[in-house]
């Protein structure tokens, strides 16, 4: 009996992203067929299976690459720190900036203050242009709670997000971004204390964390404080990530793949030596040149080294209110390319598939059988395109989980 399917998608060039020699795994002449939420055919139209198409959809020549992935947000938020860009023009660094009480808490203040459905109303504002761009999977990152009560508020607005629009939702506990107010006095060691006793046991008690994170820096924790949350991230079964080496080299990247991070994010100061241990432990290095670019930073990560010992690298927005306001993974994919001088397939396979091994996802980022039918159609005469022009392109049609968007 001949095959059922959802959807039949011919006349596509598809960029598949699949381990190749051929540059972006790319078939011309090519076609998908989607079952349920899966891919069950990519390939060469000639060779597909005999199928019963429910609905077809002609792709006009366009290209087919996977849904992005952007595995690096903190797109919920209260309140905006366009004073400080200003203070910082005039002189102030980021780092004076987070001492004196701002950066990262001045976002804590105007956070816990927020009700949660303002802070669903304005993050579901910044996810929606994320998802117009091609976007099918996001991390959101807690972190301007740092109290339990506003720690689980975000959490929740974040799952909320991922229930009511179309895109999957990660979810990264990041009590351990800065050090509150309140713990000013008894200091960061008590801060962890707490953290590790009753913060994180209570955000996976209730599932909502698909992750751990720290801030491993001298404006955020040192390793030995982030080696007892990964420590405490294990007890409860969860991942871990880090923020490391984005202002200084404190062997963060290190200490995290020790741990089996899924992730080291930023990088910009890690020793190209270091990258040796990331490639064995198969931790994504991900790249975040937005804050690189608002923080007019001037040290580049060590891409070179990177791409030697085969570290996979992840291009993400890091969509925050500080350092990367930024809701275009199109445009950090030009920065990347631009700043970082990744190659646009890198740029691309970094906002897909590495994007997705960043999230410990591996059931997307590239268009095979068996994969998520999450893709998108693009009017583009190459893949590099999508790397090269700013705010040139969308996705002409969609599909998320199966589902055909637009
Ligand atoms: O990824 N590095 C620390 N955290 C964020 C910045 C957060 C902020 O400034 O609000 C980052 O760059
Ligand atoms: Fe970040």
């Amino acid at each position: 009996m001949t095959q059922q399917c959802d959807w039949l998608l011919g006349n596509l060039r598809l960029a598949t992203l699949t381990d190749s020699e051929i540059p972006y795994g790319a078939i011309e002449d090519g076609a998908v067929a989607l079952a349920g939420d899966r891919v069950i055919y990519a390939g060469p139209a000639t060779d597909m299976p005999d199928l019963a198409a429910r609905r077809r959809l002609d792709g006009r020549g366009r290209w087919a690459t996977p849904g992005l992935v952007d595995c690096h947000t903190h797109l919920v938020y209260g309140g905006s720190r366009a004073p400080e860009f200003e203070q910082r023009l005039r002189g102030a660094s980021y780092e004076e900036i987070a001492r004196a009480g701002g950066g990262i808490l001045s976002t804590v203040a105007a956070t816990r203050l927020a009700g949660e459905d303002e802070l669903y109303t304005s993050g579901r504002q910044r996810l929606l242009r994320l998802l117009e761009e091609g976007v099918t999977t996001v991390e959101i990152k807690s972190g301007y709670g740092l109290d339990l009560e506003s720690e689980l508020k975000m959490l929740r607005v974040a799952r909320r997000l991922g229930e009511d629009l179309p895109v999957t939702v990660r979810t990264t506990f990041l009590g351990a971004h800065a050090l509150p107010a309140e713990y000013r006095e008894p200091g960061a060691d008590a801060y962890i204390d707490m953290l590790c006793r009753d913060m994180l046991p209570e955000v996976a008690r209730q599932g909502l964390a698909d992750a751990v994170d720290v801030f491993c820096e001298g404006v955020g924790f040192s390793p030995a404080q982030t080696e007892r949350v990964f420590e405490a991230a294990a007890a409860h079964g969860l991942p871990v990530k880090g923020h490391v080496e984005q202002l200084s080299d404190l062997k963060g990247a290190v200490l995290a793949a020790r741990h089996r991070a899924l992730s080291v994010d930023h990088l910009e100061y890690l020793a190209a030596a270091d990258t040796n241990v990331l490639a064995e432990a198969g931790t994504v290095a991900v790249l975040l040149p937005g804050a690189f670019y608002y923080l007019h930073e001037t040290r580049l990560p060590p891409v070179a080294a990177l791409r030697e010992r085969g570290v996979p690298m992840a291009v993400a927005t890091d969509l925050n209110p500080g350092t990367s306001p930024m809701a275009s993974l199109l445009t950090a994919m030009n920065q990347a390319c631009v700043l970082f001088h990744l190659t646009p397939e890198e740029a691309l396979r970094g906002a897909s598939v590495n994007g997705a091994r960043a999230l410990g996802l591996d059931d997307r980022g590239q268009l095979v059988a068996g994969q998520r039918a999450d893709l998108a159609l693009w009017d583009i005469d190459s893949p590099a395109e999508l790397s090269y022009g700013l705010n040139y392109h969308r996705p002409g049609a969609l599909f998320q989980g199966g589902v055909l968007q637009h």
